[in-house]
């Protein structure tokens, strides 16, 4: 690797701002790095000079037609400091330079392409010089089909979009409309809070890929104001699975993504969450008035002069059909009845606005009101991880031990072929059949409270074989559980 590698010159390769129409299933371009600074200066477009009409897609392509494979598509989303006062075409620009340079310049050379893992280019910012590390204080990588190593030959063999964002302080106006919506809580999005949730959810499909991409597919074509006569898409998504899934986190992540991807559109995200439980029971008699006037905050929002895109989320809405059905069969009085109503009318009201999406979730698939399934454009099953998910769930939590101090490992202990690992995939294995995402990541815990109480420094190996035991545990207490009911 060459470190003084010259950089080519903007002649080599006319650039375009203008990206091909993105493919099936890909985000759309919104700005993409190029040989020449200049045009990287062009891809951003703050929010102020945003022009429908410089849009990346349904714009003529000026690339000649590919003949090979289509390019792997990297997301590079930099996190600056919060004192920084770096502008984000500098931000941009410095950091494509610096893998232009740093880390693809083997390829200007004369040595062999080489591959490069989406972890090892998450190393980056360690590497960046000091001024520039003051700046910038997270550098994440994701390729767009989740490939874990993507083939690298030169920086240009892979299509760049960079994405410069700070994460949003919280702001003095959410005391005042918690006051206003006591069953919703409310966040600022990005947000610390919010920002290691989308890497910690491990799938077997790429349904965080794709979610995302419906997501900003959604958000530009309510933006490029579409006839949704003409062409319907989606506005609402539903996520329903057993508990413990990962649905509720999933919802927080892809608004926290949206608010990191779409920053080129909004002034951030307003993340709603409603409470429906609360609402139903704690107000219950004043739960419609409740509705109508949460929403009327939420609409106020939404309608600002520059507004942030607004994510609702509906949490656990089986609890709605209950409280419908117990209306209906004269258990409880006409008021939910009146109140899901409420909710039904607002939702559909406010879908409306452009800058709105919708998430819901259930943990109850066969039972969900009909009214939202109806509503929802996308139904997403999300299920219990397979054994290969449980083993990166579970690695996770041993790396982030490990990095604390509470086991104690050595160079190579966690590699592939290690014992450690053959350990570890076979407690993802028979072992852990069937436990939810929150149940694994209970295990390192409870492991630790129970085997080695207040140590740190502890054997690895010994640790696996705490898990083992604790596992082994967890399973037949659920299964006596399920036992006890079943004879019930
Ligand atoms: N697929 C998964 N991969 C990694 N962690 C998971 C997964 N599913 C659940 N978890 C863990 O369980 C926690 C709780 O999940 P949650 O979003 O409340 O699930 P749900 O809403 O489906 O009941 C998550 O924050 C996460 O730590
Ligand atoms: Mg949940």
């Amino acid at each position: 690797m060459n470190r003084n590698s010259p950089r080519q010159s903007a002649s080599q390769k006319k650039s375009t701002t203008s990206a091909a129409a993105p493919a099936a299933g890909t985000v759309a371009v919104l700005a993409r790095m190029e040989d020449d600074d200049e045009e990287i200066v062009n891809g951003f477009k703050m929010v102020e000079e945003w022009d429908v009409s410089t849009m990346a897609w349904g714009e003529p392509d000026n690339e000649p037609p590919a003949m090979d494979a289509p390019k792997v598509e990297i997301a590079v989303e930099i996190l600056l400091h919060p004192a920084s006062g770096m502008s984000h075409t500098d931000a941009a620009t410095q950091v494509s330079r610096y893998l232009r340079n740093n880390i693809f310049g083997a390829a200007l050379d004369d040595e062999p392409p080489r591959e490069i893992s989406v972890k090892e280019l998450s190393r980056v910012r360690s590497m960046m010089t000091k001024a520039l590390q003051e700046h910038i204080s997270e550098v994440v990588f994701e390729a767009s089909d989740e490939r874990p190593v993507v083939l690298i030959n030169g920086y240009d063999s892979v299509k760049w979009s960079l994405y410069i964002y700070k994460m949003e302080a919280k702001a003095a106006v959410q005391g005042e409309i918690a006051e206003e919506m006591p069953a919703a809580t409310h966040e600022i999005l990005p947000s610390a809070d919010f920002q290691r949730l989308w890497q910690s959810l491990v799938y077997d499909t790429p349904v965080k890929q794709e979610l995302l991409s419906y997501a900003i597919g959604t958000v530009l074509f309510s933006k490029l104001n579409i006839d949704s006569d003409l062409i319907t898409w989606n506005k609402v998504i539903l996520l329903h699975g057993p508990p413990g899934t990962g649905k509720t986190s999933l919802c927080k992540a892809l608004a926290q993504k949206l608010s990191i991807r779409m920053s080129e559109h909004f002034p951030g995200v307003y993340f709603v969450e409603i409470n429906i439980h609360s609402l139903f029971s704690k107000w219950f008699s004043e739960s419609g008035k409740l509705v109508t006037k949460m929403f009327n905050s939420i609409e106020n929002i939404i309608k600002q002069k520059n507004a942030p895109l607004v994510c609702l989320l509906l949490d656990e809405v089986e609890s709605l059909a209950r409280s419908r059905q117990a209306s209906v069969t004269g258990s409880e009085p006409s008021d939910a009845l009146r109140a899901v109503n409420a909710l039904l009318t607002q939702l559909d009201k406010i879908k409306k606005y452009s800058n709105v999406l919708i998430f819901t979730t259930s943990n109850i698939s066969e039972a969900i009101d009909v009214a939202f399934v109806d509503r929802a454009d996308i139904k997403q099953y999300i299920g219990n991880p397979s054994s290969a998910a449980r083993d990166c769930i579970f690695l996770s939590c041993l790396e982030e031990l490990v990095k604390k101090g509470v086991l104690l490992s050595s160079p190579g202990l966690l590699v592939a072929e290690s014992s450690v690992r053959a350990m570890l995939r076979r407690i993802s294995g028979n072992l852990s059949e069937g436990m939810s995402g929150r149940s694994l990541r209970k295990m390192p815990f409870l492991t630790h409270a129970l085997r080695f109480s207040g140590r740190t420094g502890v054997d690895m190996k010994l640790f696996l074989e705490g898990m083992e035991l604790t596992i082994a545990k967890h399973q037949s207490d659920l299964l006596a559980m399920g036992r006890t009911v079943a004879t019930k």
